[in-house]
């Protein structure tokens, strides 16, 4: 369960905005509202079957056979989530010969991708192409690079070597996997890239880094039961929601979220793009800003205590962490850092914690904390759910639909008339 804690009269946002949250509560389960055709996601994680889990850990178990890397190639929705969770729950420093994931197509540098086919060379590798639409143009690129090299390297086999994510009866994608006889797996229609970290989009990745999906699951299937109910109160995946649109509503336009774990990162990058595609349309939306402590307390905190006040905060903290140390104590105190003898890392980062929040709350900056045990597969999969409740709550507050991203179809024209694609004037 995710402890939420704010800075500001909390009671009188909820009451402000009970109707207004039971009534998008009502939408949302009875799937009625705005976008309810992409609501597959509500309740996926308890109608997750046991045999699909199984085909995942299977295929997984397979490319983590034949291959030392896999090429995961997405962009978006369809590659973020499988970063995320692969970034939590991996080691800072990796050996040589572990078992490696990595991702192409989510830009479209030569650089990149001439240093990626140079590393692979003296690997065995997989490819796992994930696209719901089949056709977005950067990962569509990346893979004509990826399929020519590992048809060229491995020949016929290179077939069985390249596993496909996509839309279940369209796009180009499935057309060239059902050509090749690819590995299938299928994106639901009915949930939109950045709500899909619990379908294969992210599931095959994810196990193939060797992390138990089972357990992921099982932390987003305790999420989906947990916030299901409109107990206001106790709900704190609708209590972030309405805090973040009372804090809108009073001019505070850019959420910076921060963490003191850097493993976190791409949970905030995961998060930024759930958020900013879900709610900044139809010129509203809170900006999704991420940053990392203590790092960043000595660059954007200047900004953050002390630049324009239109800026909140929320906080993602753990309570326990994995692997900690503790300072030790020296004859010679020349460092002056006796008087933190015997404290530890993580106890140092709880100090830091409660020591920026006070600082930034003098700054005129909200507070949010969202608290957590541990860092680890259930509490992320828990974590991911929750904010994916929460956006949808979010969204339906600014009166947005949720699930779509019509603004990002823009640039894609542009580019399109700009290289002369057939059909682009
Ligand atoms: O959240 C979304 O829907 C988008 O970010 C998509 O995931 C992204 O544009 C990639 O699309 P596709 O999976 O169709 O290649």
């Amino acid at each position: 369960m995710i402890q939420l804690t704010y800075s500001g009269d909390e009671q009188q946002i909820l009451n402000e905005r009970k109707d207004a949250l039971q009534q998008i509560h009502a939408n949302l389960y009875d799937k009625k509202g705005e976008g309810s055709e992409f609501l597959g996601w509500l309740d996926w994680p308890s109608q997750l079957s046991e045999s699909f889990l199984n085909q995942i850990n299977e295929t997984a178990e397979t490319i983590r056979k034949q291959a030392d890397v896999l090429v995961v190639i997405g962009i978006g929705g369809s590659y973020l989530g499988a970063k995320a969770v692969i970034e939590a729950l991996s080691p800072h420093f990796s050996n040589n010969n572990d078992f490696e994931v990595l991702f192409a197509g989510h830009q479209v540098s030569g650089a990149y991708l001439k240093e990626l086919l140079a590393y692979l060379n003296d690997k065995e590798v997989a490819v796992n192409v994930i696209s719901k639409s089949g056709t977005t143009t950067e990962p569509a690129i990346a893979f004509r690079f990826l399929q020519q090299y590992m048809e060229e390297r491995y020949g016929d086999e290179a077939a069985s070597r390249i596993y496909v994510t996509t839309d279940e009866k369209k796009g180009a994608l499935l057309e060239v996997a059902k050509e090749k006889g690819y590995d299938r797996f299928v994106v639901p229609d009915d949930i939109g890239g950045r709500y899909s970290v619990f379908t294969a989009v992210g599931l095959l990745p994810i196990a193939s880094a060797g992390f138990s999906i089972d357990e992921l699951i099982a932390g987003a299937k305790e999420a989906e039961q947990a916030y299901k109910s409109f107990d206001l109160e106790q709900n704190p995946a609708i209590r972030y929601a309405a805090i973040r649109h009372a804090l809108y509503q009073e001019g505070y336009k850019t959420e910076v979220q921060a963490t003191f774990e850097p493993k976190m990162n791409y949970v905030q990058e995961w998060w930024k793009q759930l958020f900013g595609e879900s709610e900044g349309k139809q010129g509203k939306g809170i900006f999704p800003a991420s940053v990392s402590y203590t790092t960043d307390l000595h660059s954007l905190g200047q900004y953050i205590q002390d630049g324009e006040r239109t800026l909140f905060e929320s906080f993602i903290v753990f309570d326990e962490v994995d692997k900690d140390m503790t300072i030790v104590e020296k004859d010679n105190d020349a460092d002056q850092l006796n008087y933190l003898a015997g404290r530890s890392l993580q106890e140092f980062n709880e100090k830091a914690y409660q020591g920026v929040t006070e600082a930034h709350l003098a700054g005129d900056v909200p507070q949010i904390g969202l608290r957590m045990k541990k860092l680890d597969a259930h509490h992320i999969g828990h974590l991911l759910y929750f904010y994916m409740l929460a956006c949808a709550y979010s969204g339906y507050l600014l009166n947005v639909n949720p699930f779509d991203q019509p603004g990002v179809e823009d640039y894609k024209t542009k580019i399109f008339e700009l290289l002369g694609k057939p059909g682009y004037a």
